[in-house]
């Protein structure tokens, strides 16, 4: 098998590139990534020495780069983890979310139907589904009903692959996972952020009331769906990737700073996610009955690993918050908690609850 991985310097990407190299029978694994901010081959280390590894420096959105690759490495299988990945910078700045996620796919959808590649794994989100109630959990057939750019960005390209499988028989299968959590995150996501934060003895930034739900999944059982789905997924279906394991962010944060021994008074509530859903949950049950995945890795000692690993890898960690992660950190954050207290004053006025939603919506 020839595998051609997208992304593969972020970090569900290097993730799977490492676990390929040793659980996949690959003769040839190339990782095509143009290096954002996201980006890093430190992640990458220890695989670089494998004959079987190459790394092409390119932009997915790049047309001519993406054929010479294609043309070069006649993949059999793509797995395409390449995105603008964060919710709160695709508040920020839109457009890269749209140029990758979306137009970044269709260029990869193209070069794959061009070489006759015999699987094309398209890696999506939960999130795609938007909010959903208690107790309703989303499987395969549920609505698209994103909130954010970034979902929408991701359904569109779901609903593009799949439209590839549909009008030209492209062998396409589409994944949604839920919340990961693990090593080599980088540390604009809940959990890296506040183990960083905490590890540092600085604020633990919690939007709004903390009571949002997300269902988290450890990245390496990520890692086994996504082989699982490469062995023995259904062309032209979709496959939830969840964790079972359902928390509201108030009590993910507490179990951070119970592992780091830090005091709760590090959490600090500031201004809402405009938009922010509140709850996500997700059914496997398709993915189980077909393949028999499940998760394997409990959330307490996944995240005792992935603590374990971030007070390890402090140089890792300050590498990448140096230099433009901190200039996006004082963008987003900057005084967030004084515009939480400025809303609450406005709510507080007669007739002024439109005030915190105002508030929220000029971010
Ligand atoms: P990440 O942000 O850590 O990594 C993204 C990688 O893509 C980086 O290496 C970056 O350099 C690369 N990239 C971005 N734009 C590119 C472009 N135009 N051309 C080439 N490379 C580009 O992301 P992640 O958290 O590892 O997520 C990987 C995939 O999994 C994404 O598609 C995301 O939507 C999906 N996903 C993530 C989660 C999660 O919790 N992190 C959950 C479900 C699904
Ligand atoms: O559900 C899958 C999705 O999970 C993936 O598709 C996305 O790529 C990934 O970023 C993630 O999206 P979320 O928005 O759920 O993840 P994030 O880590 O940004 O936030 C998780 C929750 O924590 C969410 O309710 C917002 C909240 N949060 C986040 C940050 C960064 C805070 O309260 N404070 C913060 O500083």
């Amino acid at each position: 098998m020839r595998l051609l991985i997208t992304g593969g310097a972020g970090f569900i990407g290097s993730t799977f590139i490492r676990y390929a190299l040793s659980h996949i029978t690959a003769e040839r694994l190339v990782n095509v990534d143009s290096l954002t901010y996201a980006g890093n081959l430190d992640n990458l280390a220890g695989v670089t020495a494998d004959p079987r590894y190459r790394f092409a420096h390119a932009d997915i959105c790049d047309g001519a780069a993406i054929e010479a690759i294609f043309a070069e490495e006649r993949p059999d299988a793509v797995v395409h983890f390449a995105a603008e990945s964060h919710v709160d910078r695709s508040i920020l700045s839109p457009a890269p979310s749209l140029d990758t996620n979306v137009r970044g796919t269709f260029v990869l959808l193209e070069a794959a139907r061009r070489h006759n590649v015999s699987r094309f794994i398209h890696i999506s989100t939960d999130e795609v589904y938007g909010s959903l109630e208690s107790p309703l959990e989303a499987d395969e057939l549920f609505p698209l009903n994103p909130s954010s750019v970034y979902s929408a960005s991701k359904a569109a390209s779901d609903l593009l692959a799949l439209s590839y499988f549909k009008t030209y028989g492209l062998p396409v299968i589409v994944t949604r996972a839920s919340n990961n959590y693990g090593p080599y995150q980088f540390p604009e996501k809940l959990i890296p952020l506040m183990i960083s934060n905490a590890l540092e003895c600085v604020p633990l930034p919690i939007y709004g009331d903390g009571a949002q739900v997300r269902d988290w999944l450890f990245v390496e059982d990520h890692c086994r769906a996504i082989h699982a789905v490469l062995d023995c997924g259904r062309v032209g279906e979709v496959y939830n990737i969840g964790g079972n394991r359902a928390l509201p962010n108030l009590e993910v944060v507490h179990r951070i700073l119970t592992v780091t021994c830090r005091p709760e008074s590090l959490m600090t509530h500031v201004l809402d996610r405009p938009g922010h859903d509140r709850r996500y949950a997700i059914s496997s049950a398709k993915l189980t009955r077909e393949t028999g995945w499940h998760a394997q890795v409990e959330f307490d000692d996944g995240l005792t690993m992935t603590v374990a690993w971030y007070q390890e890898h402090h140089a890792w960690i300050e590498r990448v918050r140096s230099g433009a992660y901190r200039d996006y950190y004082a963008l987003n954050y900057g005084d967030r908690r004084d515009q939480l207290f400025r809303a609450r004053a406005v709510a507080a006025k007669p007739g002024g609850t439109r005030g915190m939603a105002r508030a929220e919506r000029s971010r």
